[in-house]
């Protein structure tokens, strides 16, 4: 046996291991705020040591209370495994069940040193996405993959795995609940406190789910909404070429703007304050050229627009300086959005005009009132900009980082007389009713043979099966296809894998399936040499609610609840799924969305081909019918072309209330 099964089977060591410095050369979690009283702080310490046998205790209670001042939290560093972690071959994992061989490779994933955004405490992206709340969570949770068999359950919560109870060979392997709360204990310190305490998490959207891929998730849902934005206001457009993109942030998210600017063949400007971020996208290749003078950048975009060129320009500097010289200039730009990180303005999430980054950061920090009246002066200056350029033809939309509610917030000329925003988020005009609504969204795969040949092959596969869906899908869904077909042809010129071999293909509810049931074909003949993982993240059709993202579409009241995403979970996990998970918080936070998702392996069996025909069909169509019922009309379209290939599906149908008769009545 290897030491790295050894390791994992031994699961929380016996005797207490050395002691371990954190690696000071990778990105480590902020201080988390102190909210504990006195005997918060003995209880979070009593909680951590459940874990241990009690010998252990006179050392690690001292250390933990140590961890809970310095960090805010209890991470438990003592206990982080010495090998490396990473998605491996699925035979590398010590199992008895390839299912959860595949968890395994899949959590592995999402906390490799390359992929995750803090590893030593256990978050995978956006700050506090976890995996687990603590290492010894970790230990036991892979202990548990090793040991468990197919007709067992193993249950997390917020990442404790609390056992492994029988079930049977159709049942998940795996329940993940996150951050689930009693609703009126849902706000921003409830989490702080909570989480303290060592009984909750933010599992974020994939991160504590093990989905998370990397950057080529936001690549291609990026690329997708700046082709539909190009679209949307010209008709004749197959993408953006000979149009310009000015949009602002090279950050986590953001940074996936140039590249899907140039995928989608337009001129893509980016405007980033932060020297370091944009000079790191520049290096990675993801955007193409760097100007300070904005002049020269500006010349230097209208040449390339002219000659259709598919180029990303960053701007060194304050995207409101970029703005304000367009409009001084007179120059007419087609699509316009935003993606400074607004849903955390006060935090270093957006830098006001006229103050240096280091400045900036200094007076947050030291001036937060004074701080707070710049951002606010300059969102004023932002939206003024954005209006006249509005004004002059320019399509603007919000791209779900709160631009629109922090612009009101600091009293921007941003509403309409009705009180309506002046301008739609990128999920109402774009994402929803071009994408959702026809069930198009984040499919994904992982190859467990962690081989780059196994994913060629997948690709290939897609492809095919896409090419063969064009030949007699609706108009309705044409382009869509063929932007998928584009995607996934040019999948591997882009390089975009980091990590395990993972791809991620927008796709319907006919295409997640007809891809699925080719490769566990191709794993039965041997074409593909190992099983494969089936995903998707939660930005889609069913996955989420979500009311000013994923179901900000949705106009029949219903947004603010979040029966569908529990629907989803609860549908997926009885129809075959591998693991499911749902969660509280994730994209937008704590407290605003509940996000459901799934994995399932593909083993080549005849289970395998009964379980993804059964659950992929729900896992859209659930989504597909509440869009139809809210009366969205590509929606209504999709469900009924759904009841036609399965006679077995009977979805309820809205009428639709005349407006003139609504209209005269006394209300
Ligand atoms: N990409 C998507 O599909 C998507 C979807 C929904 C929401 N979002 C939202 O987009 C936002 C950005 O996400 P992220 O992960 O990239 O965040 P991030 O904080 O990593 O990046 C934001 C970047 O904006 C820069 N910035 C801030 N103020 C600026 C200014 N005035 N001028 C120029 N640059 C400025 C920052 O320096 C930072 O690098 C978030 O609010 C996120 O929720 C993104």
């Amino acid at each position: 046996m290897t030491n790295l099964k050894q390791a994992i089977l031994q699961g929380i060591p016996t005797e207490i291991p050395a002691e371990k410095n954190i690696n000071p050369s990778i990105s480590h979690a902020p201080k988390r705020k102190g909210i504990l009283n006195k005997e918060e702080k003995q209880l979070a310490v009593r909680n951590a040591l459940r874990y241990f046998p009690e010998h252990m205790h006179t050392v690690l209670a001292p250390e933990f209370a140590e961890e809970l001042k310095t960090y805010g939290r209890i991470y438990m560093y003592r206990f982080m495994p010495d090998y490396e972690i990473k998605a491996r071959h699925l035979e590398d994992f010590p199992h008895k069940s390839k299912q959860a061989a595949a968890i395994q490779m899949m959590l592995s994933n999402n906390l490799d040193d390359a992929i995750a955004q803090h590893p030593e405490e256990l978050i995978t992206y956006g700050g506090n996405g976890a995996v687990f709340q603590n290492w010894a969570q970790y230990l036991l949770c892979m202990q548990y993959l090793a040991e468990m068999n197919d007709k067992q359950t193993l249950v997390l919560y917020s990442g404790h795995p609390m056992g492994l109870f029988p079930s049977h060979k159709d049942a998940p392997r795996v329940v993940v609940t996150n951050g689930m709360m009693i609703p009126n204990y849902s706000n921003q310190d409830d989490w702080e406190k909570f989480n303290a305490l060592g009984v909750t998490q933010f599992g974020q959207m994939t991160a504590g789910s093990f989905m998370y891929i990397g950057p080529q998730g936001i690549v291609h849902g990026t690329t997708i909404t700046v082709l539909n934005a190009a679209r949307k206001i010209d008709p004749k457009a197959k993408d953006l070429s000979g149009k310009i993109f000015i949009t602002a942030g090279l950050g986590g998210m953001s940074g996936a703007q140039p590249k899907a600017g140039v995928i989608a063949k337009g001129v893509c400007i980016v405007a980033e304050i932060n020297t370091k971020a944009t000079y790191k996208r520049y290096e990675q290749g993801w955007v193409d050229e760097i100007f300070t003078d904005l002049d020269k950048l500006l010349d230097r975009a209208i040449t390339a627009r002219e000659n259709k060129e598919a180029v990303s320009i960053a701007y060194n500097g304050n995207i409101v300086d970029l703005w304000e010289r367009v409009v001084e200039r007179n120059i007419h730009i087609e699509i316009g959005s935003d993606q400074t990180s607004l849903h955390n303005p006060w935090a270093g999430g957006y830098y006001p005009a006229g103050i240096s980054y280091d400045d900036a950061n200094e007076m947050m920090a030291n001036n937060p009132v004074d701080f707070k009246k710049e951002v606010q002066k300059t969102l004023v200056r932002h939206t003024k900009a954005i209006n006249t350029l509005s004004e002059r033809g320019m399509y603007f939309f919000d791209y779900g980082n709160a631009f629109l509610l922090e612009a009101r917030r600091a009293n921007a000329d941003i509403l309409k007389p009705n009180g309506d925003f002046k301008y739609p988020s990128y999920v109402q005009d774009i994402m929803g009713p071009m994408c959702f609504d026809y069930g198009f969204g984040p499919f994904r795969w992982v190859c467990a043979s962690n081989d780059p040949k196994d994913l060629a092959i997948t690709d290939r596969i897609a492809f095919e099966v896409l090419e063969e869906i064009m030949q007699h899908c609706p108009d309705e869904i044409k382009l869509q296809m063929s932007d998928n077909i584009n995607w996934i042809k040019a999948a591997a010129e882009n390089k975009l894998v980091v990590g395990s071999q993972a791809r991620i293909l927008y796709a319907d509810a006919e295409g997640r399936t007809k891809i699925a049931e080719a490769f566990n074909n191709a794993i039965a003949s041997g074409e593909l040499s190992a099983p494969v993982v089936l995903g998707r993240d939660h930005h889609d059709v069913s996955g989420t609610d979500s009311p000013y993202r994923e179901t900000a579409n949705i106009y029949d009241g219903s947004k603010f609840t979040a029966d569908m995403a529990i629907q989803n979970v609860i549908g997926d996990s009885f129809r075959g799924a591998t693991w499911v998970s749902i969660h509280n918080g994730g994209g937008v936070g704590w407290g605003e969305v509940i996000n459901g998702g799934f994995g399932m392996l593909l083993d080549g069996s005849a289970d395998a081909d009964r379980r993804l025909k059964s659950m992929l069909f729900w896992d859209v169509n659930n989504g597909i019918s509440r869009r139809s019922w809210a009366r969205n009309k590509e929606a209504n379209f999709t469900i009924k072309r759904a009841m036609k290939i399965n006679p077995d599906l009977k979805v309820t149908i809205p009428n639709t209330a005349d407006d003139i008769l609504i209209n005269s009545l006394e209300l």
